[in-house]
């Protein structure tokens, strides 16, 4: 597991304090349904058909520009296996945005979604934004789920929907861009009102309330 100072993890641009807002975003879904793979796509325009399954959480940082605002993403990539589960939940906290995934040629990664949205109501707070993506459009000799599916699912739950692919780069940077883009919206909804998103004129910061990570992590 990398440690929050780890050079690897955007230790650069952590410390950078020249930013409007910094948003705490989770990426969810079952194992091997790509959440990795996307978050590498996005931040470092990587990609690699290995597959090294996650151990507990990670995390990179990278900052966009939206409306004239200089935003930091501060993005936590959870590990979909059960057994992590404990650690995982114990970052929702606090966390702005979550995309939450599936894998289109696997059936249970999406029957999962809806514990997924379940983990969301117990761990995170109300005003949390989630966008529903299924990932590796590309293979779609081996598709299982419709888009239609998918679509009606994220209409049931509320949530925006995306088709992706972290290995061909579709639909990556638009998934993280819309999820700013209805935080700001929420944020500008909830402006008045004593919700802590509105909590702070420019340089609205969020707690960071996740559990430190742990340094020279022995699993
Ligand atoms: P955990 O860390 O165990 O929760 O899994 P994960 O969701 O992070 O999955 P990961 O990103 O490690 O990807 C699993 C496998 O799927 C890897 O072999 C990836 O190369 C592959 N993969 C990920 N995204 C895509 C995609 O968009 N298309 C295709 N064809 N393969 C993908
Ligand atoms: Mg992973």
């Amino acid at each position: 597991m990398a440690s929050a100072t780890d050079t690897r993890y955007g230790h650069k641009d952590a410390t950078d304090q020249n930013f409007d807002y910094m948003f705490k975003l989770l990426i969810i879904g079952n194992s091997s349904v790509g959440k990795t793979s996307f978050l590498f796509r996005y931040a470092d325009d990587t990609f690699t058909p290995a597959f090294v399954s996650t151990v507990g959480i990670d995390f990179k940082v990278k900052t966009v520009y939206r409306n004239d605002k200089r935003v930091k993403l501060q993005i936590w990539d959870t590990a979909g296996q059960e057994r992590y589960r404990t650690i995982t939940t114990a970052y929702y906290r606090g966390a702005m945005g979550f995309i939450m995934m599936y894998d289109i040629t696997n059936e249970e990664s999406f029957t999962s979604v809806q514990d997924w949205a379940t983990q969301i109501k117990t761990y995170s707070w109300d005003n949390a934004q989630v966008i529903l993506v299924g990932n590796k459009c590309d293979m779609d000799d081996e598709r299982v789920i419709s888009p239609d599916r998918g679509k009606h699912l994220a209409d049931q739950l509320g949530f925006e929907f995306f088709e992706a692919s972290a290995k061909d780069n579709i639909h990556v940077r638009q998934v993280f861009e819309r999820l700013v883009d209805i935080i700001c919206e929420k944020m500008s909804e909830s402006i008045d009102s004593d919700h802590p998103m509105a909590s702070g004129g420019k340089h609205l910061r969020f707690m960071d309330t996740s559990p430190p990570l742990q340094q020279n992590c022995a699993c």
